[in-house]
């Protein structure tokens, strides 16, 4: 048996690994990164989707959470989150209807791309007496939702100002193409085009005579850029706090601290079958490690490779040949993408260094409505 892995023997598998001394390191690390630019950070919960962990990003010093979904955001308020904004638009009577019903109990912030849209959430707003901040998203080069750069979001602000029960709090723009580009120049020069983008809409509010307060995008990748750069207020990235294999190989700086964050989240996988010499089977498959990054790795065993051997079902092999595993021995994985990992698991045992404390939920874990 692995003598480091014996520690999590009262936490049965598959299950995800959480270590606490470096999901602080890393919400520090942006946090100080965050401050000593004049920024706020906003963390994004899509990455974590677990109230505790957002309360720990707040303790030190985010403003509030970002949410992808309602779904999200319910869970982060009933978590006791209480500054939330969500970067998707919010459409339909169903959605509308819940994002009211936690204004009455969370600042809420949503953003829009369309007049009919903010007709519905000042309607309703006004029905319900609550006031719901927005910002209307701008596309810098995403390509999903947001309007193009230029006066447009100046039209949709000015139309969000005049309603009485929504505030116009500023834009969202958000290029996540970009974000895992290895090279720090490359990825830089990137930046600096989807920003160009978003000053042409803000130049375009202020143009239309309203205030703008916020800027808010970014994620883990941009970071290091969007704090030099000085278009961004409010700071956006999700994935830092967790890591994967494919933020691991991202340049977050140009000196010899490229890599400052460490990779608080594993797999912990129990051997199942040792059907050949060199060949071991874990009960992880894709019902529990996401594949849409690729392949999770095998942590502090560099020899060890992963392949997906079905649902269920994982296969290590080994480059050196041997294959030192026996029957319910344990190794841990690294996810290839955090966010999709983590929406397969009900919680997170979480330990400091391999010393565990507990067990905390992920309650926004499938909330994808
Ligand atoms: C709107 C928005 N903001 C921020 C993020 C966080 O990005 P990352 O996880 O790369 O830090 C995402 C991720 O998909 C996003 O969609």
């Amino acid at each position: 048996m692995n003598a480091r892995l014996d520690r999590f023997t009262d936490v049965d598998t598959p299950a995800l690994l959480l270590d606490l001394d470096q999901v602080e390191h890393n919400i520090d690390r942006y946090q100080r990164g965050a401050a000593s630019a004049g920024l706020k950070l906003r963390p994004h919960a899509k990455a974590h989707k677990c109230s505790a962990v957002g309360r720990i990003q707040i303790e030190r010093g985010a403003v509030g959470l970002c949410c992808a979904k309602l779904g999200e955001a319910e869970a982060m308020a009933a978590g006791g989150v209480r500054d939330l904004l969500v970067t998707t638009p919010v459409i339909g009577v169903l959605k509308i209807r819940r994002l009211v019903e936690l204004a009455k109990s969370a600042r809420m912030a949503v953003v829009v791309d369309d007049e009919s849209n903010i007709a519905a959430l000042s309607e309703a707003a006004g029905a319900a007496d609550v006031q719901i901040d927005v910002l209307v998203e701008v596309d810098v080069g995403q390509a999903r939702a947001g309007v193009a750069p230029g006066p447009r979001a100046g039209e949709l602000a000015s139309l969000v100002a005049r309603s009485r029960r929504l505030r116009f709090r500023g834009l969202q723009g958000y290029q996540g193409k970009l974000q895992a580009v290895a090279s720090l120049g490359d990825r830089a020069a990137l930046v600096r085009e989807a920003m160009a983008k978003l000053r042409v809409s803000l130049d375009g509010v202020r143009a239309a005579g309203l205030d703008c307060p916020v800027a808010t995008g970014g994620g883990t990748g941009s970071f290091p850029i969007d704090i030099g750069l000085g278009t961004l207020t409010e700071l956006q990235p999700g994935s830092y706090v967790t890591m994967d294999t494919a933020y691991a190989k991202v340049a977050l700086a140009s000196d010899g601290d490229a890599h400052p964050l460490g990779q608080p989240l594993t797999i912990l996988a129990s051997v199942i079958s040792r059907p050949a010499a060199g060949k071991a089977i874990v009960d992880v498959g894709w019902k529990s490690a996401s594949s849409d990054g690729g392949l999770p790795s095998v942590k502090d065993q560099s020899g060890l490779i992963f392949e997906f051997a079905g649902d269920e079902h994982g296969s290590i092999r080994s480059t050196a040949g041997e294959l030192n595993l026996a029957l319910g021995d344990r190794i841990e994985l690294i996810p290839s993408h955090c966010d999709t990992t983590v929406n397969l698991y009900d919680r997170f045992a979480v330990h400091r260094s391999g010393r565990l404390e507990g067990f905390w939920t992920i309650e926004a874990r499938g909330k994808s409505q």
